[in-house]
């Protein structure tokens, strides 16, 4: 069957790829090329919904990270979308198979809404070509006052070796480092990692390639996502203790595409579209 559903999660198969989607976060934890992982899921994540999920594709929305002041505030880290059980909505195309996924008020717990009382529709679309997985997030406003927002998909890649990874299409780009609490510009053609890594690459404007030993694994383009993060806990991983083995930071990078260096302001009526497009080489 092209579409597994069970009461936790969905699978889609199409042209020997694949894709698992947990109704908790619509987390992605799985996507799989003619057999291969192209994701890194921690050994150690929760994914009976009592916590944010370790990997695979996380959904951050309306705040990224800790907001220290405005109506974000009060809301936990990287908000409530990833805290939340969606609704399956179905499909909506075959070729490529595309799923939906939507999140409203009525799906988030109680102390969560009162900390974010808004009115608002989310709608996540998963597109599974042979190579390629299409994700689209379409934010919406149907209430009566506008509210501001930030999002982001928190795509935990695997690679098979840290040592021999480049990130390339961030030459330029201003960064805010939050290791080195320090703002740049890039100057590096390829970003390597050779300890903790958490930087906000602000207005990318080509789309970004992830590189093992210079053969490219993976491009990926957005819309609607200006901003691309990086993050490599490395050794720091221990302190999260879902985060498993402990020398999984060396099969792993995060490449975040995301609208996360300014807010978004959305006025009653309107929707805001943002879509990440992967294509996976090798
Ligand atoms: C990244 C942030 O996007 O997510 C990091 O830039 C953060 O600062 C990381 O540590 C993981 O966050 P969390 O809440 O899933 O542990």
């Amino acid at each position: 069957m092209p579409i597994d559903q069970t009461e936790k999660d969905v699978t889609l198969t199409y042209a020997g790829s694949s894709v698992k989607v947990l109704l908790h976060g619509a987390n992605i934890l799985s996507w799989k090329v003619n057999g291969a992982e192209k994701l890194f899921l921690s050994e150690g994540a929760i994914l009976d919904g009592s916590k944010a999920v370790r990997g695979g594709v996380p959904l951050v929305f309306p705040v990224f990270g800790k907001a220290t002041s405005g109506p974000t505030a009060t809301l936990p880290q990287h908000g409530f979308a990833r805290l939340s059980t969606w609704e399956f909505l179905g499909q909506t195309t075959e070729s490529p198979l595309a799923v939906q996924f939507g999140l409203g008020p009525e799906n988030v717990s109680e102390e969560l809404r009162s900390a974010w009382p808004y009115n608002f529709t989310l709608i996540y679309t998963v597109s599974l070509g042979e190579d390629t997985l299409e994700t689209s997030l379409s934010i919406s406003n149907p209430g009566d006052v506008a509210w501001d927002f930030q999002t982001l998909l928190h795509t935990y890649f695997y690679i098979p070796d840290v040592d021999k990874v480049a990130v390339t299409g961030l030459t330029g780009t201003e960064v805010k480092d939050k290791v080195t609490k320090t703002d740049y510009s890039e100057s590096n053609e390829d970003v390597t990692i050779a300890a903790e890594v958490d930087r906000v690459y602000e207005n990318v404007p080509k789309p970004v390639t992830i590189k093992s030993d210079g053969k490219t694994l993976f491009e990926i383009t957005r819309k609607n996502l200006d901003d691309v993060v990086v993050w490599n806990p490395w050794t720091n991983c221990v302190k999260m203790g879902d985060f498993k083995p402990v020398t999984g930071y060396k099969n792993m990078i995060c490449v975040e595409a995301g609208s996360v260096s300014k807010w978004t302001s959305l006025a009653p009526g309107e929707t805001y579209v943002a879509v990440e497009t992967v294509k996976a080489y090798l």
